[in-house]
């Protein structure tokens, strides 16, 4: 997997996950707002649809290919725990941050894996698998941002998200903003406020 690290030397690390079409250095600007003196590592999706660099496969948009995406969720967390293991970092103490295609992939690990990272921030997802038998997530730290106007992804399917994740114990903080499916300034604030709140005080 293509990546960027910015090794700061922190016992805290942000990975950063891009939506379709981006790279490794998409998200850097934020992982940098939240968290000047964190690690910071971008992550590059390793599937190429016609040019556009993605986590996972999907047959059409919003339709997922699920078996790559399992697989694709399994590879991430393995190279997760081995990058933390060869950098001398500790994973308990990384913090998941995903816009869009980014974003569900990260749902797709809490999924699978509950509470393994300290945090994770979900910007515009979507429900990456149906009729998913999700693990318990014991309190795991989860924030979540929706476009109530998103061309992209439909609103209900986000509150449906949030449900599921809270139905299995995840602490969710869900927040949502009319700017369709772009960032805006006041989610990157929402963010800083989460981060400071349940990542930093509790370090
Ligand atoms: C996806 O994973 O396909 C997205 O949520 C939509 C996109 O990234 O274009």
């Amino acid at each position: 997997m293509d990546y960027k690290f910015i090794n700061n030397e922190s016992d805290r690390t942000i990975v950063l996950l891009h939506g379709t079409g981006g790279d490794e250095n998409d998200l850097i600007f934020i992982g940098q707002q939240i968290d000047p003196k964190a690690n910071l590592l971008g992550l590059r999706g390793r599937i190429n649809e016609h040019g556009m660099n993605r986590f996972f496969r999907r047959i059409k948009p919003g339709v997922f290919d699920i078996d790559n995406l399992v697989e694709e969720t399994k590879y991430l967390h393995k190279f997760l725990q081995t990058f933390a293991k060869i950098n001398q970092l500790d994973s308990s103490k990384m913090v998941l941050l995903g816009f869009s295609n980014g974003a569900n992939i990260i749902a797709s690990l809490i999924y699978h894996y509950g509470k393994f990272y300290q945090a994770h921030i979900l910007l515009h997802p979507m429900i990456p698998i149906r009729n998913f038998k999700v693990v318990k997530q014991d309190q795991n730290l989860v924030f979540i941002s929706a476009g109530d106007n998103d061309p992209i992804v439909p609103f209900s399917e986000v509150q449906d998200l949030v449900e599921i994740l809270e139905n299995h114990g995840a602490e969710v903080e869900f927040k949502v903003y009319s700017f369709g499916h772009s960032l805006s300034e006041k989610e990157l604030i929402d963010i800083q406020k989460f981060y400071k709140k349940k990542v930093i005080k509790s370090s």
